[in-house]
């Protein structure tokens, strides 16, 4: 990105400054890298604090004589701005000249939490598409770190069962609406085997970047993957056996259209299986805000309250099954596509 950094971000990479200062005095030079190196992580996605880190590196590699910082730092000084200005930084890289300026480290989860936080979200706006591709692009790289804390909750377990829910035969073609940054890829192509076929959807890139990195790494031959807005998307002709979509359906205004619009494409005898956050209507009013604002940089919003998918699969489907996790804010809708004439 172009430009400053929120202030939350600001302020810690100027905490971080303030340190390695504290630290360089006091003799401790590895201590001061150390900081410095925090704040690269911080400032990566945009170019004013970036290039300055770089710079404040440049600086701490002059004053201790260290030829390698000095001619890494130039290098990096004329990089960095460019890199954040089109997204491409190695997430994670401490900016040091003592590692490579291409690769990525794992990030820690409170800088991750830190770094998505500092997105700005109105509580109660429902995105846009193009909202949410903009949003899921920047948040891509830190997304697993990041939503770790909602699996303590019973998050990843409720996505456990969802998969279970879809009861997946070998040969079966299953697709999987908003599959981010895959999580759900391997059991899914487990469940189908060399014979069937897993079709993940998403419109952000930057999540399917990531979830292509790791189809690759596990070399799963027969999942694929989509870039497409599932309010229009068509599912794969010849006989889709399973629709899933964890923690994604419940962001789409028009979620009802879409689920009808599945019940008519999915084979008879087939499954559609939605899991996702909703509205808990058992917390206290002001638990719920909170817990809202702490979802808002996923892009939930207080319309939730409004959006009740279950609904629609308990009224068109038939063998419903509805589950709940996270004390009622995390639900899982799952039912089969009726045979022709039979009624739900
Ligand atoms: C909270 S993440 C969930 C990702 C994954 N299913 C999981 O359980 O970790 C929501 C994902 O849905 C995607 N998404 C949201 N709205 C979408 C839409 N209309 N079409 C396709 N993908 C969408 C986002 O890009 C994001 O990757």
């Amino acid at each position: 990105m172009i430009g400053r950094a929120p202030t939350l971000i600001a302020e810690k990479i100027a905490d971080l400054r303030a340190e390695a200062q504290g630290l360089e005095r006091d003799g401790n030079v590895e201590g001061a890298w150390s900081c410095l190196g925090d704040a690269h992580v911080l400032s990566q996605p945009w170019a004013e604090p970036h290039v300055r880190v770089h710079a404040w590196m440049l600086g701490l590699g002059w004053r201790t004589r260290s030829v390698r910082e000095v001619v890494g730092q130039v290098a990096r000084l004329l990089v960095a701005g460019p890199g954040s200005v089109t997204g491409r930084f190695p997430v994670g890289n401490s900016g040091r000249s003592n590692v490579s300026a291409f690769t990525p480290a794992p990030v820690r989860a409170d800088f991750a939490a830190l770094l998505i936080e500092a997105e700005p979200q109105d509580a109660v706006a429902v995105l846009e598409a193009t909202e949410v591709r903009s949003l899921y692009d920047r948040m891509a790289p830190f997304y697993d770190v990041a939503s770790k804390p909602y699996g303590w909750f019973g998050a990843r377990r409720l996505a456990k069962r969802a998969i279970e829910e879809l009861r997946l035969e070998p040969g079966d073609i299953v697709v999987e609406l908003g599959t981010g940054t895959g999580r759900n890829l391997e059991t899914l192509s487990a469940a189908v085997g060399s014979g069937g076929r897993v079709v993940g959807v998403d419109l952000s890139p930057g999540m399917l970047k990531v979830a292509q990195a790791k189809v690759d790494e596990m070399g799963l031959g027969n999942v694929v993957l989509v870039e497409e807005d599932m309010a229009v998307y068509e599912l794969p002709k010849g006989g889709t056996g399973g629709v899933l979509s964890t923690y994604a359906m419940e962001m789409l205004p028009t979620y009802e259209k879409v689920i009808s619009s599945l019940v008519g494409q999915v084979r008879p005898g087939g499954r559609i299986v939605l899991n996702g956050l909703r509205h808990p209507d058992r917390w206290p009013d002001w638990v719920t805000r909170a817990g809202s604002a702490l979802s808002r940089p996923f892009g939930v919003s207080e319309a939730y309250e409004s959006h009740r998918p279950w609904e629609v699969i308990e009224r068109l489907l038939t063998d419903v099954v509805y589950d709940e996790a996270m004390s009622g804010a995390a639900y899982l809708s799952a039912g089969t596509v009726p045979e022709t004439g039979e009624k739900p």
